[in-house]
């Protein structure tokens, strides 16, 4: 049994921490948009190595169900570092236009894929400002979440030609829940270190992701759900590796400066010692779908 005193601390602990996410979600000095960039922009450089070399059988077995004409006009939302777009133009597409919002993510797009043209850009904001019926496919790798999604699928569905069709792969609400959990273990400790709360709308399964499609107007051709475990020594690796994918967007920004490193060595220690004894595994879980502008 744990004593009364102990018990008492640990609810304090959470208390603290409710307290001030609460006073965060009423006020915070930058938007999670700010936030996801601002993170994009730092790791845009080690990115692919960190998570498209992990994760493009994912986003290739997704793109393999896709129906690509040759000249199609394509949109490549939440482009990233432009791993979808190249796809896309080496499936035969006319053109792209991969659409992100994070400027480090965009150049380095351009570098990669210098055929396809990217813009800087937020992915609604972008989509508003097509023409309607204006492209044959949309697609969106790994993003949506960090976007409105039911407003997103509405324009998709509205800038599609009639037979358009759509491809949408993300993380699911129930990705990296271990790592979650050990983050509010972490800032549970340091409240104060907390200088923003993350307001994503990941999604929790395929169903919904189907759903909102079907909502906005199209046909789902197919969908589905997954997960991708990696497997790494300690906690300090774990650290680093969520924070070159992306995958701690938000995290590593989440806390002051000055308390960054003291919360980042107690997420650490929390992650492997739930994994003890052996290696830290990370969970990605994943849903995807297809839908058709009917
Ligand atoms: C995990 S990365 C995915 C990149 C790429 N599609 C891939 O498959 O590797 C998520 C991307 O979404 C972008 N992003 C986040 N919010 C966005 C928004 N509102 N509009 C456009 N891009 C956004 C980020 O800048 C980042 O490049």
């Amino acid at each position: 049994m744990i004593p009364i005193e102990g018990q008492l601390r640990r609810r304090r602990k959470w208390v603290g921490l409710a307290l001030r996410v609460g006073r965060l979600l009423w006020r915070q000095q930058q938007t999670t948009g700010q936030v996801v960039q601002a993170s994009y922009d730092r790791i845009a450089g080690g990115y692919d190595e960190a998570w498209t070399d992990h994760m493009r059988d994912l986003t290739d077995a997704m793109l393999g169900r896709l129906v690509v004409r040759p000249g199609d006009e394509a949109i490549d939302l939440t482009c990233g570092t432009g791993y979808l777009s190249g796809q896309l133009l080496a499936r035969g597409v006319g053109s792209v236009v991969g659409v992100d919002a994070s400027s480090g993510m965009v150049d380095a797009a351009c570098d990669n894929y210098p055929d396809a043209e990217f813009v800087c850009f937020d992915a609604l904001k972008y989509l508003r400002r097509r023409p309607s019926g204006s492209a044959d496919i949309v697609t969106s790798g790994w993003g949506l979440g960090y976007c409105s999604p039911r407003a997103v699928i509405g324009e998709i569905r509205r800038v599609l030609r009639p037979g358009g069709r759509a491809a949408i792969i993300d993380n699911s609400l129930f990705s990296l829940a271990g790592v979650l959990w050990a983050s509010f273990r972490a800032f549970a400790e340091y409240p104060d270190a907390l200088q923003h709360v993350m307001k994503v709308k990941f999604l929790p399964h395929s169903i919904v992701l189907a759903s909102l499609m079907r909502l906005a107007g199209l046909g789902v051709a197919a969908r589905g759900d997954g997960a991708r475990t990696y497997a790494v020594d300690d906690g300090q690796a774990a650290l680093a590796r969520l924070r070159a994918t992306g995958a701690a967007a938000g995290f590593e920004l989440a806390a002051s400066s000055e308390q960054t490193r003291t919360v980042f060595d107690r997420f650490a220690e929390i992650i492997q010692a739930d994994c003890a004894p052996g290696p830290v595994r990370i969970v990605h879980r994943y849903l995807w779908a297809l839908g058709v502008r009917i």
